[in-house]
């Protein structure tokens, strides 16, 4: 194994027991409402933008509850947008008054944000754009996503990347000095020719691990949503590779390898409903029971879940965000041993749902109500203990005619009698815990 795929291994075991995150993406963009990438999609000029960002007081911001709420949830870490494309600071930057600490908004969001997560005992990160429209420094025209990329008027605009590349390093160096420990540091993103040593990346990550040793960065140095850029996947990664991939709205369809089979840490981001931003219009919620198993297929799979939130100008998360994350939250209050720490159980995908694993410890995820007696892919004497996770009541191996024939698999049944069928105890999710006995 790559020497620095160790070091990865190393640095992201929390992160990799942690399991389940909480994205939020929070800036001036909500005041229009219509998701982070308004100013590109509507090609808003700077000075028009700015008028949000000077709007963008937010009365009702409360970080304490919106901790209280991640960790209500289950989640064990989160991570803010300290700049989004746009390129509004919501932390206080020497180099720059396009920030809210500048504006009317007058508050150091990072600082309050970080001070209240960790007060719930949750690991902090912040996203940091590499991407910035409101530098005159980034390229405008002829860009792949910038506001003015077909504006005449910027056609001999000759941006001196240089500059803003100070600028961006300058910024990271506040985050990284200013804020005491951080855990996570989410870069977002590169593309055409924009990758790698393009933003200086080498310079960039060794002065990040000089002031953080520890931190956690992600892959988007040199990749985006589509991976096949990261050389963490190639099992030789550079050293911007990142510590792990970060699959963008999809559910990975097996496990991530590199290319010499060694399992990669990876965290799929996702929205609850369509969009990342605050999008008023958008009522395309998520249920609980789809994100909860998710988040279990997510596990069962060696990967984790950052989910995200998009709080409104005024600083509140959606309602229906809100319910959302207080059911899966009552769920993992009682479930959560079948998600930390534990990774894909390395046996083959039951019927019924997923497994999950934890050493001895293994987790059936049982989404499917069965007729009769459900059987889990195991023989009956590798077994020393079967108990409803949920409650901790003991679930006898059932042994009956009708599963003689089937001897060397474990069955059980959440009906009074083996043999008749009744609704699975929890709709969402049912977690059958599996005690084994063997020492392999
Ligand atoms: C994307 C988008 C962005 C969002 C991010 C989250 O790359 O540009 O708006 O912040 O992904 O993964």
């Amino acid at each position: 194994m790559h020497p620095r795929m160790h070091e990865i291994r190393q640095r992201t075991t929390w992160f990799m027991d942690a399991r389940f995150g909480m994205f939020i993406h929070w800036g001036a963009y909500a005041v229009p409402a219509r998701g982070e990438w308004i100013q590109s999609v509507e090609r808003i000029p700077t000075d028009r933008y700015a008028k949000y960002a000077m709007e963008f007081v937010p009365d009702r911001f409360d970080p304490r509850s919106w901790a209280r709420l991640a960790r209500e949830a289950g989640m064990r870490y989160a991570i803010l947008t300290a700049k989004h494309h746009d390129g509004f600071c919501l932390f206080d930057s020497r180099l720059t008054d396009y920030s809210t600490v500048h504006s009317p908004a007058r508050r150091d969001i990072v600082a309050e944000f970080v001070d209240a997560f960790r007060d719930e005992g949750l690991r902090t990160g912040l996203y940091y754009s590499l991407i910035d429209w409101h530098h005159e420094d980034y390229p405008h025209f002829g860009d792949r996503n910038h506001p003015m990329r077909d504006s005449e008027k910027y056609a001999r605009h000759e941006p001196e990347f240089d500059r803003y590349l100070d600028y961006m390093h300058g910024q990271v160096r506040e985050l990284c000095s200013n804020y005491g420990k951080l855990d996570i540091l989410w870069f977002d993103f590169s593309y055409d020719n924009l990758v790698g040593d393009a933003w200086r990346a080498t310079e960039l990550i060794d002065m990040v691990r000089g002031l953080q040793p520890g931190i956690i960065v992600d892959n988007r140095l040199e990749a985006s949503g589509d991976m096949r850029k990261s050389s963490l996947l190639s099992g030789n990664p550079s050293e911007y590779s990142g510590d792990f991939v970060s699959p963008e709205q999809i559910i990975p369809p097996e496990p991530i390898a590199d290319e010499t089979g060694s399992l990669v840490p990876w965290e799929a981001c996702i929205t609850t409903n369509n969009h990342w931003g605050y999008c008023a219009a958008d009522r395309e919620w998520k249920t609980p029971k789809l994100i909860l198993r998710k988040l279990v297929e997510c596990v069962s799979k060696g990967g984790n879940l950052l989910l995200n939130v998009g709080p409104d100008a005024r600083g509140e998360i959606p309602a229906a965000s809100v319910r959302l994350l207080r059911a899966v939250g009552a769920w993992m209050d009682k479930n959560g041993p079948s998600i930390y720490g534990c990774g894909p159980a390395l046996m083959p995908k039951p019927e019924w749902g997923y497994l999950t694993r934890n050493g001895e410890h293994l987790y059936a995820h049982i989404f499917d109500e069965n007729i009769g007696p459900t059987a889990i892919d195991l023989s009956p004497d590798r077994v020393s203990r079967v108990r409803l996770l949920a409650d901790g009541s003991e679930l006898e191996p059932i042994e009956s005619w009708s599963t003689s024939f089937w001897s060397d698999r474990l069955f059980i049944n959440f009906a009074p009698d083996p043999l008749t069928t009744c609704p699975l105890p929890d709709d969402m999710d049912t977690v059958v815990e599996i005690v084994l006995s063997t020492d392999e």
